[in-house]
């Protein structure tokens, strides 16, 4: 990935931590995504007192993503409040191995420090639409 979106992404997804909703955990998670086409997509955390209800950050910028029309993805940033790197729950990485094999998935620490990973690699195996056949 390019310098450019790699710092725009990461920026995007720290500032997208601002409309977390997340009043239970109080642990604000920010997603970035790019499409193939270059657009960035943002998405925050939403929690709901029956907490089984709530959204990762992951899942609801993928959603609004796909809601638009897009369907292809190059890369995702995840940035969360704590002064950790936070990585993807395991429902995400299924959810997002849906639409983006080749994802790059950046996880954000701060502007300067962040891990970049493949998808794949955070899902080995992954089971999809092969595995139903
Ligand atoms: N969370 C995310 O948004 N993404 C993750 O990958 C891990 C967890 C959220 C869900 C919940 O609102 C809060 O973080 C604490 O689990």
């Amino acid at each position: 990935m390019n310098k450019k979106y790699l710092g725009l992404l990461t920026d995007s997804a720290i500032k997208a931590r601002k409309f977390s909703y997340s009043p239970y955990s109080k642990f604000a998670v920010g997603a970035a995504l790019l499409t193939q086409n270059n657009k960035i997509y943002t998405g925050n955390n939403i929690e709901c007192a029956s907490y089984s209800l709530s959204i990762c950050a992951e899942r609801v910028v993928f959603s609004k993503a796909i809601s638009e029309g897009e369907k292809k993805f190059s890369a995702i940033a995840i940035s969360s409040s704590k002064k950790i790197f936070t990585f993807p729950c395991g429902a995400c990485r299924q959810f997002m191995y849906e639409f983006g094999k080749d994802l790059d998935v950046i996880i954000v620490r701060s502007k300067s420090e962040f891990i970049i990973t493949k998808l794949t690699e955070l899902l080995p195996g992954a089971f999809d639409k092969q595995s139903l056949i």
